[in-house]
C-alpha cells in the first residue's frame, strides 16, 4: 500500500474554468481571482480576502501592513520557535525582527505563558501559528495583544477549516495568512491569501501585492497596463498614477489559472474537509495505545482541528530513533515529513540572531523527534488502519 503525504483535487469545474481563461486570453489576475477572494472571505466569515502568490507572501505582506500603521523597519514580531521556516522568513522579508517564543510540547503551538516575557517597547505584533491545523490559544494571545496594543496576525497556512470556540481560523485576529500550496485543503497549486475584517488593511495589501502602487482602482492594483485607470489624472494631467508608488511593495499577484483551480476546489471543499477530518480524528482516537513511546496532538471540546496532517512525536521512553521509525514507515509505503525545526537554533539562516541550542527546548525536541504524515482525502479507513497497524508492528519490534 502507498500512503503519499499529499494530494490535490483538480475538479471538472476547475478544468472548465482554466479552458475558459485560456480561450479568453485573459490570464493575469482578473475576474476569477476576484471571485475566489469573495468566496474565500465568505467561507472564513470575514469582510475581505486578498489573494497572493504564496502563503509565505501572505505572512510577509500582512506583516508589511504594520509599516503603514506606525511600525518601523526592525521592529519586533513575536512568533513561535517551531514552525515551517516560512513563518520566520516572512518576518524578515517584511523588514521586521522575529522574536521567538518556545512552544508547548502538547499542542505544538506557541506557549502563551511565555509571550509577555519577550514583549518590549519595540514589539508590534504577535503571529501565532496553528501548527498542523490545531488552533493556537487565541483568547490568551488576543488578551495579551490588547493589553500591549499589538496586532495579531494568524499564520493559518495549515489551518483551513479549523474552528476555535465557534469561530473560523482566519477570523481570530486582525489578519490571517493562509497557504494555498498543493499540500493544503484549499489549493490553487501555488498561492496564498490574507483574510481580515479591516477594509483599510485590505486596501494596503492590494497596494503591497502590486509593487506598492498608489492607486487603488481595480486596473491599477491588478496591474492591467492596457486598462483605463479611473483615477489617472488625480496627480495631474501628465502623471500616470499607475507608476506612483506609495510604499515599498512586493510583486505577488495570483493569476486566473490558479484562481480557476481554487474555485473548482471550493466546490468540493466540504467533502475534502470532512474526509480529512474523519481520517485525522480516527488516527488521533486510536493513537493512545502507542504511549508512552509515541504521542500526537489532542482535540479540545472547544475546537475543531483543521486536518492538515498527523504529527507524531517520539518520546524519551522510546528505545528507537526517529531515523529508525522513518525508515520503517517509508519502507512500508508511508510517506513522512519531519515536523519542522526550531527556527532560531536549528535553521542556519537565523544563526546571525545569536540564539543558541537549549534556548527553545520544546521546539528543539520536536525538531529532532517529530514527524508528520498525510491524512488527505485520497485516504480512507483502510489506509488509516494500515498506518496504525504499521506503527504497531514497528513498536512490537522495538519494545
Ligand atoms: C506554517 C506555515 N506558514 C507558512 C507557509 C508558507 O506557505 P507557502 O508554501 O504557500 O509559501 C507554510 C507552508 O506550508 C506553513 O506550513
Amino acid at each position: 500500500m502507498k500512503i503519499p503525504f499529499g494530494t490535490i483535487t483538480v475538479t471538472k469545474k476547475s478544468k472548465e474554468l482554466i479552458e475558459h481563461a485560456l480561450q479568453s486570453n485573459r490570464l493575469s489576475s482578473g475576474r476569477y481571482v476576484r471571485e475566489f477572494e469573495k468566496r474565500f472571505a465568505e467561507l472564513v466569515g470575514v469582510k475581505e480576502a486578498v489573494a497572493l502568490g504564496s502563503g509565505t507572501d501572505a505572512d510577509a505582506l500582512a506583516l508589511a501592513v504594520l509599516l503603514d500603521y506606525g511600525a518601523k523597519r526592525g521592529d519586533e514580531v513575536v512568533i513561535p520557535a517551531l514552525s515551517f521556516v516560512a513563518t520566520g522568513n516572512a518576518v524578515l522579508q517584511a523588514g521586521l525582527t522575529p522574536i521567538f517564543v518556545d512552544v508547548d510540547r502538547k499542542t505544538l503551538n506557541i506557549d502563551p505563558v511565555k509571550i509577555e516575557d519577550v514583549i518590549t517597547t519595540n514589539t508590534r505584533a504577535i503571529m501565532p501559528v496553528h501548527l498542523m491545523g490545531k488552533p493556537a490559544e487565541m483568547d490568551t494571545i488576543n488578551d495579551i495583544a490588547k493589553k500591549h496594543n499589538l496586532i495579531v496576525i494568524e499564520d493559518a497556512a495549515e489551518a483551513h477549516g479549523a474552528l476555535y470556540k465557534g469561530k473560523s481560523a482566519g477570523a481570530l485576529g486582525d489578519m490571517a495568512a493562509f497557504s494555498l500550496y498543493v499540500a493544503h485543503i484549499i489549493s490553487t497549486v501555488e498561492g496564498g491569501i490574507v483574510t481580515t475584517n479591516n477594509p483599510d488593511f485590505a486596501e494596503v495589501l492590494r497596494s503591497l501585492r502590486s509593487h506598492g502602487r498608489a492607486c487603488k482602482c481595480e486596473s491599477c492594483v491588478l496591474n492591467t497596463a492596457s486598462a483605463y485607470c479611473a483615477k489617472r489624472f488625480r496627480y495631474g494631467e501628465n502623471e500616470d498614477i499607475r507608476f506612483i508608488f506609495e510604499r515599498i511593495g512586493f510583486s505577488s499577484k495570483m493569476n486566473e489559472l490558479e484562481a480557476a483551480v481554487g474555485l473548482g476546489n471550493l466546490e468540493v471543499y466540504d467533502d475534502i474537509l470532512n474526509k480529512r477530518r474523519e481520517n485525522m480524528y480516527y488516527l488521533i482516537e486510536n493513537f493512545g495505545r502507542f504511549a508512552p513511546c509515541l504521542v500526537t496532538i489532542g482535540k479540545e471540546t472547544y475546537e475543531e482541528i483543521g486536518p492538515h496532517a498527523l504529527p507524531i512525536i517520539i518520546q524519551e521512553k522510546a528505545k528507537f530513533t526517529r531515523t529508525q521509525l522513518v525508515n520503517y514507515l517509508e519502507k512500508s509505503g508511508i510517506d513522512t515529513r519531519n515536523l519542522f525545526s526550531s527556527m532560531p537554533t536549528q535553521c542556519h539562516g537565523f544563526g546571525y540572531l545569536g540564539h543558541k541550542i537549549g534556548d527553545f527546548p520544546n521546539a528543539e525536541y520536536i525538531g529532532e523527534n517529530g514527524i508528520h504524515i498525510g491524512v488527505h482525502q485520497d485516504l480512507g479507513r483502510k489506509e488509516c488502519d494500515f498506518i496504525l497497524n504499521t506503527i504497531e508492528k514497528f513498536l512490537q519490534n522495538h519494545a
